[in-house]
């Protein structure tokens, strides 16, 4: 793999992309701005990256065969990203694509008229763990699914030591925008990311979301820090997925076939255990195997980064997927639709409130097509 990336805001997370840029070979990073000069000169001294005084200047380096990173903060997504593409780059966002249907449809019209792939974190469904799991759901090794639960919860993060929480090179936690964005916008793409990868496109949302917690440390107002959906596939089972920064940490998700269940039970590890507990009858008693068996790809797969925080997490394989489809002149996996469909899906389950009602989805994306180590 080899191409240039160019970096627009660089906190907290920039330090786990760079993490992770350093266990890939060949992708250069070509220029680097935040509108922060102080943050700038902090990030790119730390990790010895060129800087650049100004968006226009980024844009105007950045090689048209390579990908822009927008790692800025939720609100400026849009903005940045319909810059990046009005400059006539491939461009890969930092979670959500934007903050409303409206916009994120915009650059998706914006994106497909200029030709260009446009990309939304997180790509966990490119890594080891999710693709996995696709492997087994295609083997059929666990029958027909039927069912899946999934969990996003993070744990009661209000009363967590957040202030002590500093990236490598000196970036704190920015509490007030998470707490203002919420945890779904920030978190539901983990799974929603592997389920539309395998199954397609959602087809109706049925969703509440509530903030749980009024009184969080900082201006708000804030988001819902809890949300359960019911997800319904075109060609899928019904799922149910929950995101929270409320209940106890539980990463896991649960698929339930004829034959048994496949689960998994850390969704931000690339090498996180896949399992197989088959369905048996012991006596009159019905039950999953209580020695699941673990499901591993026969061939190597992708550059793997050490745990750093909550995560072990390869940030890089999204824009590396990107650049691989420019050079091999084939449709990037993490498609224009695919950002568009998951985006669209997690602000239906942000925004339902408590009396929205079932929510049809008005996008479209089809099933991704696997790794070449996973077929
Ligand atoms: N914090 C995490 O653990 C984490 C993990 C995964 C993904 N993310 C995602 O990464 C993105 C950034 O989060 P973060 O935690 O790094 O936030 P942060 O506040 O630490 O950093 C964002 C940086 O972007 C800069 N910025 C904002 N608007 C800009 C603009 N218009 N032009 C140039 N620079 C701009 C800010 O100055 C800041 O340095 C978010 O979309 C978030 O969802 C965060």
């Amino acid at each position: 793999m080899t191409g240039a990336v160019s970096i627009i805001g660089c906190g907290f997370v920039a330090d786990l992309y760079v993490r992770s840029l350093q266990a890939m070979d060949g992708i250069t990073v070509v220029g680097v701005y935040d509108r922060n000069s102080e943050r700038l000169k902090q990030f790119c001294a730390h990790w010895g990256m060129p800087a650049v005084s100004s968006l226009d200047e980024l844009l105007e380096r950045h090689p048209r065969d390579g990908v822009v990173l927008n790692l800025t903060n939720p609100a400026a997504h849009f903005e940045i990203n319909s810059a990046c593409l009005s400059a006539g780059c491939h461009t890969y966002s930092e979670k959500p694509l934007a903050m409303n249907v409206e916009e994120a449809k915009t650059l998706h019209a914006q994106a497909n008229a200029a030709g260009l792939m446009l990309a939304s974190a997180p790509c966990s469904v490119l890594g080891e763990a999710a693709q996995t799991l696709g492997h087994a759901l295609r083997s059929g090794i666990a029958g027909t699914p039927r069912a899946i639960y999934a969990e996003l919860d993070d744990g009661f993060v209000p009363q967590a030591a957040y202030k002590k929480w500093i990236s490598e090179s000196g970036a704190p936690w920015p509490f007030e925008d998470e707490f203002r964005v919420g945890c779904t916008l920030e978190h539901a793409g983990y799974y929603l990311g592997w389920l539309i990868s395998w199954f397609g496109s959602v087809r109706t949302v049925v969703a509440a979301s509530a903030e749980t917690i009024p009184d969080k440390e900082g201006n708000g107002p804030f988001a819902p820090d809890l949300s359960v959906a019911t997800l319904f596939f075109d060609n899928g089972p019904m799922t149910r997925l929950t995101c929270s920064i409320v209940a106890p940490h539980d990463h896991q998700i649960r698929i339930i076939g004829d034959g048994g269940v496949l689960s998994c039970k850390a969704a931000w590890d690339n090498s996180a255990k896949v399992t197989f507990a088959k369905r048996m009858t012991i006596r009159r008693r019905l039950m999953e195997s209580p020695f699941p068996k673990r499901l591993k790809l026969s061939q190597p797969t992708h550059p793997k980064v050490k745990r750093w925080g909550a995560a072990a997490m390869n940030f890089m394989l999204g824009p590396a997927e990107m650049l691989d489809a420019l050079r091999e002149s084939r449709p990037s996996r993490l498609s224009n639709d695919f950002a568009l469909h998951m985006t669209e899906v997690t602000l239906a389950i942000q925004n339902a409130g408590e009396t929205s009602g079932a929510q049809a989805m008005t996008t479209r994306c089809e099933p991704m097509e696997p790794m070449p180590w996973a077929m």
